[in-house]
């Protein structure tokens, strides 16, 4: 596998998170509560549901089966993972990639205290992920994607980890239309999930280019809702499913 030269800004996200992965602020204001169906996180210690960095829940969107392998990219504290362990139960398994080592630590300290056993977090980049060609069922993402200054080649990543027929179910931070110039340039906005916001339709053509087939990028909250009725220029909550051709 080749090594991928972090660009400064992997350095300058890694440094934001690892931060966060310090102390135990969730992002956006969020807690895991307002994210996820009560009865889904019911049995997950609270602080570690509430540690929450993401931006809606992939877990439901994938509707994962017994046995399938996943694939959660920025795994962060690993909620999703313990989650979608619980689903695929001891015949599957969940591989967390993440790049901020502080993160590993945290989500690997959860995983004992919640003996998720067929949970395993690897130190990696999205861009060149230490995870084998066609070897999993679904990928799932939890408002990481944005994050990305490369994300033609996260989604390449992605289509290559999957099996033929696998799915993508994600959660990410889009826009309608630019955003201001001033939010595109700070750093301090991309690692709050914002700067890096890809545009729907940029999102929707890189997964194709990629290789995947029946992509879609809804808003979260209302996904009937039409792009041209959602303000322009404004970061917003979507979900995204895809295959992989
Ligand atoms: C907003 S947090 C989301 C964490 C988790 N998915 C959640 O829902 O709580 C973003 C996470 O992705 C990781 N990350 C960001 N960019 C990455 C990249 N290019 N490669 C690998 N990990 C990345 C960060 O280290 C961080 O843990």
């Amino acid at each position: 596998m080749t090594t991928l030269t972090p660009t400064p800004t992997h350095e300058a996200v890694r440094g934001h998170y690892a931060e966060r992965a310090r102390n135990s602020s969730s992002c956006c204001g969020s807690k895991s509560n307002a994210l996820y169906d009560e009865q889904l996180i019911s049995e997950i210690p609270t602080d570690i549901s509430n540690f929450t960095l993401g931006c809606g829940d992939p877990i439901t969107l994938a509707a994962l089966r017994p046995g399938e392998t996943v694939l959660d990219l920025g795994s962060g504290g690993g909620l999703d993972c313990f989650l979608a362990a619980r689903q695929v139960g001891a015949q599957g398994r969940v591989i967390g990639v993440d790049m901020t080592p502080e993160m590993l630590a945290r989500a690997r300290a959860n995983a004992q205290r919640v003996n998720a056993t067929n949970v395993e977090f690897r130190e990696g980049y999205l861009e060149n992920m230490p995870v084998e060609d066609s070897s999993v069922d679904v990928v799932i993402s939890n408002c990481v994607i944005n994050l990305s200054p490369d994300k033609p080649q996260v989604f390449r990543e992605m289509c290559r980890a999957l099996k033929p027929g696998g799915r993508v179910a994600v959660s990410d931070i889009v826009t309608n239309g630019p955003l201001p110039e001033l939010v595109q340039k700070s750093m301090e906005a991309w690692g709050a999930c914002v700067a890096g916001a890809l545009d729907v339709k940029d999102y929707e053509r890189g997964l194709r280019e990629a290789g995947f087939t029946d992509v879609r990028v809804q808003p979260k909250d209302d996904p009937s809702k039409l792009l041209s009725a959602l303000p322009v220029g404004v970061p917003f909550s979507a979900t995204i499913t895809a295959r992989k051709a």
